[in-house]
Order: structure tokens, then sequence, then C-alpha cells
């Protein structure tokens, strides 16, 4: 198992998820950009995301997943996410049906009750990934897709930067982060049960060099990676 701290170059002081989060609200949606993960998204073959009836967005945060999900044609989407402050804003935003303070990995959703799970940008706050894989097989009804889209272990390791933010004092402070790798992933998604039906990853290409110039250095590493599964029991 891979652990951040061996690759850490920052060395920012860091913190949990909720205080992290609830720290980071006010200028999350400024700092993520687009291209680490609805455009990898984009670029999937599957799901038909038009024919989703009910989907469940794990770890949702202030509902830019959600955003993205309704203006593919996405009908219902509930959303579950542990920080408070990332579910008022979500809230506000009004996309989701439903909103639940909770754990993604016992997330309290109807069992068997979506035909998409999906959850964005939170795998490397989770320790492990096979609970995560498991709630998500409890949440999805037989033929439903599960997309999770990851921050690339490669990169952790090459840049040696956790998920961070500056505060409002102009700290940069770090959300805890765990490293998974790509081989993680898989064991655990098969071992819950699920079919890997397809995978990419996204790269630093000139998209992201246009919103993050300094980021030459990294032109060609991947950076994000979706794996999309599918429940065939
Ligand atoms: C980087 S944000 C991603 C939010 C949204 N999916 C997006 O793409 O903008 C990560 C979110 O995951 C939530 N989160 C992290 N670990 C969680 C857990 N174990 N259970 C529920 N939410 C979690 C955080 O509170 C935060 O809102």
């Amino acid at each position: 198992m891979a652990h951040f701290s061996d690759f850490d170059t920052r060395g920012y002081r860091t913190v949990d998820v909720t205080t992290g989060y609830g720290q980071w609200v006010d200028t999350y949606e400024q700092t993520v950009e687009d291209v680490m993960d609805l455009a990898v998204l984009e670029e999937l073959d599957e799901p038909r995301w038009s024919a989703v009836r009910r989907a469940a967005d794990l770890g949702c945060g202030t509902g830019r997943t959600g955003a993205w999900l309704k203006s593919r044609g996405v009908a219902s989407v509930d959303g579950v996410d542990l920080t408070p402050g990332m579910l008022e804003r979500a809230r506000a935003r009004g996309v989701h049906d439903r909103l639940v303070e909770g754990d993604v990995r016992a997330s309290g959703l109807e069992a068997g009750a979506y035909d998409l799970v999906i959850a964005s940008l939170i795998d490397e706050h989770l320790p492990k990934l096979r609970p995560f894989y498991d709630e998500a097989w409890r949440l999805a009804d037989e033929g439903a897709m599960c997309v999770i889209l990851a921050f690339h272990p490669h990169f952790i390791m090459a840049s040696g930067m956790p998920t961070h933010f500056t505060s409002a004092s102009g700290e940069p402070i770090a959300i805890t982060t765990h490293v998974h790798l790509l081989s993680d992933h898989i064991t655990a998604g098969l071992k819950a049960g699920w079919t890997l039906a397809e995978m990419r990853e996204g790269v630093v290409d000139e998209r992201w060099l246009a919103v993050k110039p300094k980021w030459e250095r990294f032109r060609g590493h991947p950076v994000s990676a979706a794996l999309v599964w599918r429940k065939r029991s």
C-alpha cells in the first residue's frame, strides 16, 4: 500500500475532510478545474447519461457533479456528503432531489434504487476503497453503472502534492490524502462484484496548461482517471 507521506514534497499542515472542506467551501468552485473531472467524464462511451433515471452522487460537495449530470439529461440525482458547508451550497444550487449528510461508505440511501452511482474527486480521501465499492454495489440496481473519477496516483506521487486549498489567511492547507494505485481500484471493485466496463485517464494537456501554465513540467502526466463499472450479478 502506498502512503502519501512517502511522496509529500509540500509539508502542508493537514486537516481532516470536514474541517478542510468546511474552510475551502467559499473558494472551492473557483479552484477546481473542470478539466480534472468533467472533461474526462465527457470522454466516456458509457454510461448513456440521458438514459439514467436515478443517480447517487457520492461526495456530492457543492453540486458540481450533480449539475453536470443534470445538464447531460440525468433525470434525478441524490447527493451524500460529509461536510455540512458543502451540502449547504449544493442545497442552494438546487439540482439534487435529495441531499443527505453522511459517509459515502454507509450512505443511508435506498438499496438497489440507482441505475448510476458516481463519485468524483473523493477517492483520495478514503483510507480504503473496498467499503466505497461495497456501498456503491448496495445502492445499485441490477445492470447499474458505477463511475469513479479519481485523483491519479501517478500525479500525487510525481507532484508530491496533496489535495489542498489556501485558507482565508493565505496558508496552504492539505486535506488528508491517500494514494490508491489503479490496481487498488481494480481489485476493490472486482472483489465488491463489479465488472469493469471502461477506463480513461486525463493527462496534463493544452487544456490543462491553458488554466495552469505552471504545470508545463507535468505535460503528458496522467492527473485523473475514470473507472466505469457495471453491476452484473
Ligand atoms: C473534491 S470534493 C468533490 C465534490 C464534487 N464531487 C465535485 O466534483 O466537485 C470532495 C467531497 O467529498 C466529500 N467527502 C470526502 N470524504 C467523504 C466521505 N467519506 N463521505 C462523504 N463525503 C466525503 C467532501 O466533504 C467533499 O465535499
